[in-house]
């Protein structure tokens, strides 16, 4: 079998990619390791900067994002029993969208549907060969039987545990992690959300986040030790504690109801360099991972996106390789600028095991400053909202 570019993980990133390229008449073939409904089930992300809206516009997968998706102008930020708000839009002059990552994975899969293109689910043993020459090729094994896909490129789209991170050799590949000691339990329930805005709260408990997917469905986090497992944490226990890390004016308002899902991820900082290897093209969580605080990991995939899809279309309309090979550069630029800012948000609302009362009060500072500063209020606004790309 023989494609333009071959996509390893249909998660957004590689469904993205897809659907812009097949806008410019490129060929796809995604191979995902997964069954669909098991990647349309996982929940994830929520908020998407103006570039991700924008890039599902120009992938003509924009349609039910602008009739369901909430527009959000601001966002709260609660300490002890204070609460302040940053204003998106009058700061920066844009805003964000509220609109779950499963809602843009089934807009992606329903569009791929349209198009016709080949998406390989529960493909097992990927293998991406010959990256590094001008004929790569990428095996796969399927129902039993052994595949082969000769392509132009790879795009590495699978996500932090695929293969396309680890086809780049070690004497080639620097990779830079920072672990945080806590992780985010998450819940989704059926309920109206507490507020209609999202509210980041830091208190002496820990972190909490009261965000939501539409006016009757809430999505909540409080900041958990690793050792922890969902299944221990009855849905009494969680409204309990997310309701002692919130203002009483908040708390007092929040409505409970049973979780529709539950579960606990880990906070991690991570790059690879660099993000290109021969032909291969890694995009995504494949490449980097950001801590969660700030909604950064689905949108910085987006703009991985952007910057492949124009170089690959420049490649393939005008023979143009300059953009190709500027893509890993371009990438981490922006991707390093992400990585800051979610670092700084979660160590300014976070608490840390190992925190000194120095340390307590740097923070208590930095939330101050935060608050009287409308200098600092932009920075952040202007991050959240998303670099330009
Ligand atoms: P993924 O979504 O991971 O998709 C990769 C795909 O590749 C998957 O479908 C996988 O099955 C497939 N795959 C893997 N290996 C192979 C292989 N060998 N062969 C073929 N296919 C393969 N971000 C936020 O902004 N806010 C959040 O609240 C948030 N919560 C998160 C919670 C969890 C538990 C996780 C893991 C991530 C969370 N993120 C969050 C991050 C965000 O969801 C990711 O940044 C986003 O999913 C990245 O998309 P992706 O397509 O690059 O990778
Ligand atoms: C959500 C997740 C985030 O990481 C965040 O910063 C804001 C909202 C969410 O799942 O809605």
């Amino acid at each position: 079998m023989r494609t333009q570019v071959c996509i390893v993980g249909g998660g957004p990133s590689g469904l993205l990619l897809a659907q812009l390229l097949h806008k410019h008449g490129i060929d796809t073939v995604i191979l995902e390791r997964r069954s669909r409904a098991y990647v349309l089930a996982r929940i994830r992300a929520g908020v998407l900067e103006r570039g991700l809206v924008d890039l599902m516009h120009e992938a003509g997968v924009a349609g039910r994002l602008e009739r369901e998706g909430l527009v959000h102008e601001g966002a709260a930020i609660a300490a002890g029993e204070a609460l302040f708000r940053i204003d998106f839009k009058a700061l920066t002059g844009h805003t964000v969208v509220v609109y779950g990552q499963t809602e843009v994975t089934r807009d992606l899969y329903d569009a791929r549907d349209a198009t016709g293109g080949e998406t390989r689910f529960e493909v097992e043993d990927v293998a991406i060969c010959d990256a590094d020459t001008d004929a790569p090729y990428v095996t796969f094994r399927q129902e039993g039987t052994d595949h082969r896909i000769d392509c132009d490129f790879v795009a590495g789209c699978d996500g932090f545990h695929g293969v396309s991170r680890q086809t780049i050799p070690d004497r080639v590949r620097q990779e830079f992690e920072k672990v945080y000691p806590f992780g985010w339990l998450g819940v989704l329930s059926q309920t109206p959300p507490v507020e209609d805005e999202i509210i980041y709260a830091r208190s002496e408990r820990g972190f909490a986040l009261c965000s939501m997917r539409n006016a009757e469905l809430s999505r909540y986090y409080v900041q958990c030790p690793l050792s922890d497992r969902a299944e221990d944490w009855s849905d009494a226990a969680f409204w309990d504690e997310l309701r002692r890390r919130l203002p009483a004016r908040v708390a007092e308002r929040l409505v409970t109801g049973p979780s529709i899902e539950k579960s606990i991820a880990p906070l991690r900082s991570f790059v690879c360099e660099p993000m290109r290897w021969g032909r291969l093209f890694l995009c995504g969580d494949a490449a980097h991972i950001v801590p969660p605080t700030g909604a950064k990991g689905l949108n910085t995939a987006a703009s991985d996106i952007h910057y492949l899809y124009e170089a690959m279309v420049r490649y393939y309309r005008d023979n143009d390789r300059e953009a190709l090979d500027g893509y890993s550069r371009r990438a981490l630029a922006r991707v390093w600028k992400t990585q800051r800012f979610s670092w700084w948000m979660t160590t300014l609302l976070h608490s840390f095991p190992e925190q000194s009362a120095f340390d307590l009060r740097l923070q208590a500072a930095d939330l101050a400053f935060l608050r009287d500063s409308e200098a600092a209020q932009r920075a952040l606004a202007e991050n959240y909202v998303g670099l330009p790309y």
